[in-house]
């Protein structure tokens, strides 16, 4: 992000937030109520959730693990305070996106054939795909079970718009695998695909909290069109570390989209742009998908296919949609009354997004 001095009062206080421990807020108010959550699992489910937010090891002992980033608790909670309410309002909020997104990424391991994550074997790699399947599921249900059983109008609103954002998720995800088997995806499906894996659940947790704090739609449905485009600018730079990354940073293994086919941003803006390195792209990739042996592939392979994206302008244009929709969501935020704090707290949040390396 550029360091300039900026006109706009929000960006100039966002520069004064702390983003580490407004993200540590959001994981101590939403983890204990989290693992409250996890503990009505029978076993092992119980046992396999606890390893999967890294709260214990894959021998069950007491770990201090990578429970992920927890941008989305964060955002939940900035959500009530965006609404006028207490932050603790949004907390079933925070912990409910958590699930949901939990869930997504047990069952998007599976799908991709992930076997790392947070720097940790994946739970279908250490636990096998039919807990992975089972937690997945489980963590969804108690999602919405954590919502309803607040027994209020908002909640009921609240959970409405859960449901609505899974759904989509699930619409983004099936789009993504389908995607795989194709040799061209053009840049609006593209995006119209991570606007649904990854906009929806942002756009949930950006409004959830405001919702449960009794805000009216308008508000909502703005706080959510922010977190929609800042969903997209978090997929935008998950596509180029999902080529680019350093898996010490990331915790992920290297190639992985790669491997595995994916038409993400990087790919299909490299593929659109015309020119040798574009054309050369699209015979190899053509090729790619009628080929069954993509596992053999060795680090040469998946490196010439990364450098020819980056050759083609893939990984620039995508660096430079982060920053597209990071300008829109920090816009959207105009439309809605909050406190300067807040405002600040939520555009320094959509810059630690387009800047994070893992
Ligand atoms: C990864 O999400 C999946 C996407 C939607 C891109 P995060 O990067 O938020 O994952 P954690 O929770 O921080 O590990
Ligand atoms: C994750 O998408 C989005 C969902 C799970 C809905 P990706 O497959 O791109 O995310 P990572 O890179 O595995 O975290
Ligand atoms: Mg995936
Ligand atoms: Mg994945």
């Amino acid at each position: 992000m550029p360091t300039v001095p900026s006109a706009n009062p929000a960006e100039h206080l966002a520069r004064t937030v702390d983003i580490v421990a407004l993200l540590e807020r959001g994981r101590a108010m939403s983890t204990p109520v989290l693992r409250a959550a996890v503990d009505r699992l029978a076993p092992p489910m119980n046992t396999v959730s606890s390893y999967h937010f890294g709260w214990i090891d894959a021998q069950g002992r007491p770990a201090e693990g990578d429970g992920g980033k927890a941008v989305r608790p964060a955002l939940a909670l900035l959500s009530a305070e965006a609404a006028g309410a207490a932050p603790e309002v949004g907390v079933p909020g925070a912990v409910a996106v958590e699930l949901v997104h939990n869930f997504s990424l047990l069952h998007d391991d599976l799908m991709d054939g992930d076997e790392q994550r947070r720097h940790r074997d994946t739970v279908w790699k250490v636990h096998g795909p039919a807990q992975a399947i089972l937690v997945g599921d489980a963590l969804f249900a108690l999602a919405n079970e954590l919502l309803l059983e607040l027994g209020t109008v908002e909640a009921g609103r609240a959970t409405r718009r859960l449901t609505t954002a899974t759904r989509k998720l699930i619409d983004g995800q099936a789009q993504d695998i389908s995607y795989e088997h194709r040799e061209r995806v053009t840049v609006e499906e593209c995006l119209e695909m991570e606007g649904n894996k990854t906009g929806a659940l942002l756009a949930c947790a950006a409004s959830i909290g405001a919702v449960l704090g009794g805000a009216d739609d308008r508000t909502a449905d703005a706080l959510e069109r922010y977190g929609y485009h800042l969903g997209l600018a978090f997929q935008a730079v998950d596509d180029i570390l999902g080529i680019w990354g350093d898996p010490e940073s990331t915790g992920k293994q290297t190639w992985s989209d790669l491997r595995q086919r994916k038409k993400s941003l990087p790919v299909v803006a490299a593929l659109a742009a015309g020119g040798p390195a574009s054309h050369r792209l699209g015979e190899l990739l053509a090729a790619d998908v009628k080929s069954n042996d993509f596992e053999s592939f060795s680090e040469e392979e998946f490196a010439a296919r990364a450098a020819l994206i980056e050759a083609a302008g893939g990984r620039d244009w995508t660096s430079e949609e982060a920053r597209r929709q990071h300008a829109v969501a920090v816009e959207t935020l105009d439309a809605v009354d909050m406190p300067e704090q807040v405002r600040a707290q939520l555009t320094a949040l959509a810059d630690f997004v387009v800047v994070r390396n893992r």
